[in-house]
C-alpha cells in the first residue's frame, strides 16, 4: 500500500469518525432541547395549577396554558425519530396535547373576561375548566407511559 494510498484512506476514516461524532453531538443537542421544552411545560403546567386552585389569576392560566401551546412545534420537531407505527402514536399525542391545551386557554379567557367585567365567574365554568385541566395532563402521563422510559432505554449503548 503507497503512502498516498494510506493518506487517503486515513482521511477518509477520520471524515467518517467526525460524521459520526457531529451526529451524536447534534442528537445530544436535540435532547438537550427536547427536555428544556418538557421541564418549562412542567413549570407552566404547575403554575396553571395553582392559579386554579388557589390564585384564580386566569389571565396567568391563560398565558401559561398558552406557553405549552407555544411547545407544541418543538416537541413535534425535536421528537427522537421513531419508525411507524410509533410515530404516529406518538403524533397523535402531539395532537391531543395541543387540542386540550387549546380548550383550557378558551374556558380560561372566558373565565378572565368575567372576572374582568367585576363579576364572580359560576362556580361550573371553573370546574369546567379544572376539568379540561385534568384533559391536559392526561395527555403528558399517556405519551410518557408509553415513551418515557422507552426512549431513554433505546438512547443507552
Ligand atoms: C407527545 C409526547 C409527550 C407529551 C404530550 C408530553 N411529553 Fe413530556 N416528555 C416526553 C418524552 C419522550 C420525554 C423524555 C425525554 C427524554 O428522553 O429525555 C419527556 C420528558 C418530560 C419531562 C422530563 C424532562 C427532563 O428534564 O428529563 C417533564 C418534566 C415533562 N416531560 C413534562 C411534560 C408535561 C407537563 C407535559 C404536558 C403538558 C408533557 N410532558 C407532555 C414526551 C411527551
Amino acid at each position: 500500500m503507497s503512502w498516498s494510498h494510506l493518506a487517503k484512506c486515513s482521511l477518509a476514516m477520520l471524515w467518517i469518525f467526525l460524521s459520526i461524532q457531529a451526529s451524536c453531538w447534534a442528537q445530544h443537542e436535540r435532547d438537550i432541547a427536547f427536555e428544556k421544552t418538557m421541564g418549562d411545560n412542567y413549570v407552566k403546567a404547575l403554575n396553571i395549577l395553582d392559579n386554579m386552585l388557589l390564585g384564580q389569576d386566569y389571565k396567568m392560566v391563560e398565558e401559561s396554558a398558552t406557553a405549552i401551546l407555544q411547545h407544541v412545534d418543538e416537541v413535534n420537531s425535536l421528537s427522537p425519530s421513531l419508525e411507524p407505527p410509533e410515530r404516529q402514536w406518538f403524533q397523535l399525542y402531539v395532537n391531543q396535547l395541543k387540542w386540550n391545551t387549546e380548550q383550557l386557554i378558551s374556558f380560561a379567557q372566558e373565565i378572565h373576561k368575567i372576572q374582568q367585567s367585576q363579576q364572580r365567574p359560576p362556580s361550573h365554568t371553573q370546574v369546567l375548566a379544572a376539568q379540561q385541566f385534568g384533559h391536559m395532563i392526561t395527555t403528558c402521563v399517556s405519551c410518557h407511559s408509553q415513551f418515557l422510559g422507552a426512549l431513554k432505554k433505546r438512547a443507552a449503548p
